[in-house]
C-alpha cells in the first residue's frame, strides 16, 4: 500500500491518504512534543520504536476483543490503519495520581486510585485541552450517549488487558489517554498507545519510562522507551 496525499501532520505522526478510501497510512515521526507543542525536540529511533510498539499493544488489545484501527505494520515508522471518523475528545483512565490530576485537585502525587477514575477531555490546543463531562459531549454533539457508554466501556477493558501486561512485565501503568472514531457506525480505537500518550513506572524503584523524561528533561527517554519494548518482548529493528 502506497502513501498517496498527506492529510494531516500532526506533533508525533504524519497521516496519508491511500489508493482505498477506507485506509490510512500512520508515520510515526521522531518528533516528540510536550506542553501543548511549545517543547519539540527530534529523538533518534522514536518513530520506529513507537510505531512497533503501538502494532504490539494494538494486536493485544484486538486479540482481547477491543475494535482497533489497526491493521499492519508497513515499515520501520508506518502502519496501514481504518480510515476512522474521529471523535474530538479524549479519554483518561487514571490507576495512580499523577501529572494534571494532582496539579488541579491537589493530590498526592503517586496516590493509588482504588478504583481507578476516569476523564474526557477535549482534543483542542488552543484551548489547551479543557476537561469536559457527559453533559457537555450530548449538549455540544460531540458523541452520542450510547458512544460515550461504548467508550467508559472499551477504555477500561483496555485498563484490565495493559495493567495486567505491563504489571507481568515489572511495570505500572499509571495512567492513559486513548482516542476513538467511527468506521460504518461502529466506535474502533484510534490514534496510538505509546509512552508517549500514556506514564509507565518501574514497579520496585517507581522510575519513569515514559513522556515524562521528556517532559521534566529527565533525559533517557528513547533508552526508556526501548526498555518498555524489551521487557514486553517487542522486536525493535
Ligand atoms: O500530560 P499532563 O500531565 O498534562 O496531563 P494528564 O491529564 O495528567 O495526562 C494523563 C495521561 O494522558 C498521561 O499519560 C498523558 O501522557 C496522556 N495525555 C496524552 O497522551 N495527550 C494529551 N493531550 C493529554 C494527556
Amino acid at each position: 500500500m502506497k502513501k498517496v496525499k498527506e492529510l494531516f501532520n500532526g506533533k508525533a505522526k504524519t497521516v496519508y491518504s491511500t489508493e482505498d478510501k477506507d485506509k490510512l497510512i500512520l508515520l510515526f515521526r521522531n518528533d516528540t512534543s510536550a506542553f501543548d507543542g511549545e517543547k519539540i525536540e527530534q529523538l533518534d529511533r522514536k518513530g520506529m520504536v513507537n510505531n512497533r510498539f503501538n502494532a504490539f499493544i494494538m494486536e493485544k488489545l484486538s486479540e482481547a476483543g477491543v475494535p482497533t484501527h489497526h491493521e499492519r505494520i508497513l515499515s520501520d515508522q508506518e502502519s496501514l490503519v481504518k480510515c476512522l471518523e474521529m471523535l474530538p475528545i479524549e479519554c483518561v483512565v487514571r490507576n495512580i495520581a499523577s501529572g494534571s490530576l494532582v496539579r488541579r485537585l491537589g493530590i498526592e502525587d503517586g496516590l493509588e486510585l482504588n478504583p481507578p477514575t476516569f476523564e474526557f477531555f477535549l482534543k483542542n490546543d488552543e484551548l489547551h485541552d479543557p476537561m469536559i463531562n457527559d453533559y457537555h459531549i450530548i449538549s455540544f454533539n460531540w458523541a452520542s450517549q450510547d458512544e460515550i457508554d461504548k467508550m467508559k466501556s472499551l477504555t477500561f477493558k483496555v485498563n484490565k488487558v495493559l495493567q495486567k501486561l505491563f504489571l507481568d512485565a515489572g511495570m505500572l501503568l499509571v495512567d492513559y489517554k486513548l482516542e476513538f472514531g467511527r468506521f460504518n457506525g461502529q466506535l474502533y480505537l484510534g490514534d496510538e498507545f505509546t509512552p508517549d500518550g500514556c506514564r509507565l513506572w518501574d514497579v520496585e524503584t517507581r522510575k519513569k519510562l515514559d513522556k515524562d523524561r521528556f517532559r521534566q528533561g529527565l533525559g533517557g527517554v528513547v533508552e526508556a522507551y526501548e526498555e518498555v519494548a524489551h521487557r514486553l518482548g517487542v522486536e525493535l529493528s
